[in-house]
């Protein structure tokens, strides 16, 4: 494994790299050129296709109908985001169903660390309230099928998205961003079966249908988050039903005693957990657990989704939750009030990047040179309480914080000169005080006074 290159300006993709990222460290990321350019010549057999397969009931499905279809082979991609699958015998299944080849990638360590532990130094909230779990991972799905596409020698890249979520936008864009000759095709998108179908259709050529208990919801997990839909949480006025949790527990279930978990981050980055250095994948999964039992990350949303439908979101982000949480906190030791009022605007302009499926875009690098410049000092520890759902942060520190407790002290060793306030407040009211006079504002002035 070698080092990431340096970032490319004009193109975004991914590099692929063992080694850690370094705190401050660029996220953008180069994509090996495309190897099967040379034209259909150079591959005579059938059409190929690259497929991001789930093992779910829809993707099976897919891998026969894009062989029928399109008249093409299949390659299946399954990327392990830590969504607790046995991707392995996802990719077995893959073959049994007919794909000609079943890529298996380990992707964990590259999604925190290009995809999530940049969007959480950008403080990427989308709404202020969703920390983008399923919008992060889409873009390295869709990195891993072109990358896929060029090893096999396919033209065309398959999703099973359906036409009404952003989740298709993200795969499209992605795709086509990174490769822009290659084609993508959505199946689900395209066939109109309904579920019963889908499984007649499977069961007449012998499709292993997923053994999955009927779920009444939608769901797609990875480390970073879970994301639940549909059912009985289309309707957004009732309380999501206690199955639809996975990750967390109720209030009830947590333990009666708090935990604590002291986080500490390099330039904006998490690098421990109670002292103990470690790597992202490993930090995330062990807060996950640890706020997951104190009933800590479930976030209810009605989100605006790009295509114009407001839709009811539950989301479980255990690690997510408590980390935003520290983060931010750290921030307000170790940047000043100008560079956070600041990144606030680009905080949200980067989660809504991210959301809308531009990840890899221009502006997500310039947003980024911003973030990483930023977040050069954002380095220290944070200390918080988990209990029973709630999460509070209870302290902070830092080798280059700006907090002085000499300037702030009220006690003794007070080194605030408070002389200096007078003619302070002076000019900075001036404007005002010099309107009040010409205008007439106050008491008996025009603007503004109490009611009568
Ligand atoms: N609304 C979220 C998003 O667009 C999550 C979508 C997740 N998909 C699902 N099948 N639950 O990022």
């Amino acid at each position: 494994m070698t080092t990431p290159p340096r970032p490319e300006p004009s193109r975004p993709g991914l590099a692929r790299a063992g080694s850690p990222a370094a705190p401050g460290e660029s996220s953008h990321l180069r994509l090996t050129p495309p190897r099967y350019h040379q034209g259909r010549g150079a591959f005579p057999l059938a059409r190929k296709i690259v497929l991001s397969y789930s093992g779910g009931l829809d993707t099976s499905v897919a891998i026969r109908w894009l062989a029928e279809h399109y008249d093409a082979e299949v390659v299946t991609l399954t990327a392990d985001l830590g969504q607790e699958r046995d991707v392995a015998a996802i990719g077995e299944r893959a073959k049994r169903i007919g794909a000609v080849a079943a890529e298996v990638v380990d992707a964990r360590d590259m999604f925190v660390r290009y995809f999530v532990y940049p969007a959480l130094q950008a403080g990427a909230l989308y709404e202020g309230i969703y920390p983008l779990a399923t919008a992060l991972a889409r873009p390295l799905i869709a990195y891993l099928l072109v990358e896929a596409a060029h090893k096999h020698g396919a033209d065309t890249v398959a999703h099973g998205c359906t036409g009404k979520g952003n989740d298709q936008v993200r795969f499209d864009l992605a795709v086509t961003t990174l490769d822009p000759a290659l084609k993508v095709v959505a199946p689900i998108r395209e066939w109109s079966m309904t579920r019963d179908q889908e499984i007649i259709y499977a069961q007449e050529r012998g499709i292993p249908i997923p053994v999955t208990s009927a779920k009444p919801y939608s769901v797609d997990a990875n480390l970073w988050g879970r994301s639940i839909e549909a059912g009985v949480l289309e309707d957004p006025g009732q309380e999501p039903p206690e199955d639809v949790y996975e990750w967390t527990r109720a209030i009830d279930g947590a333990p009666a005693e708090p935990a604590t978990a002291r986080i500490g981050f390099e330039s904006g980055i998490p690098v421990s957990l109670d002292g103990e250095r470690m790597d992202g994948v490993s930090l995330v999964h062990r807060l996950n657990t640890l706020a997951g039992l104190h009933g800590v990350g479930r976030i209810d949303h009605v989100e605006n989704r790009l295509v114009g439908i407001k839709s009811r979101e539950i989301y479980e982000a255990p690690a997510g939750v408590v980390l935003f949480q520290a983060h931010a906190a750290l921030e307000t030791l170790t940047l000043t009030r100008d560079a956070a009022r600041f990144k606030q605007a680009v905080a949200a302009e980067y989660a809504d990047l991210v959301y809308n499926g531009k990840w890899f875009s221009a502006l997500h690098q310039d947003l980024m040179a911003f973030v990483q410049s930023n977040q050069r000092h954002v380095t220290g520890e944070v200390t918080l309480k988990l209990h029973r759902g709630s999460c509070r942060v209870v302290g902070r520190t830092s080798p280059v914080s700006l907090y002085s407790h000499s300037l702030a002290t009220y006690d003794t060793g007070d080194a605030f000169d408070h002389s200096a306030a007078v003619g302070f407040i002076r000019l900075f009211g001036l404007g005002t005080v010099q309107q009040a006079r010409i205008q007439s504002l106050g008491l008996t002035g025009e603007l503004p006074r109490l009611p009568e």
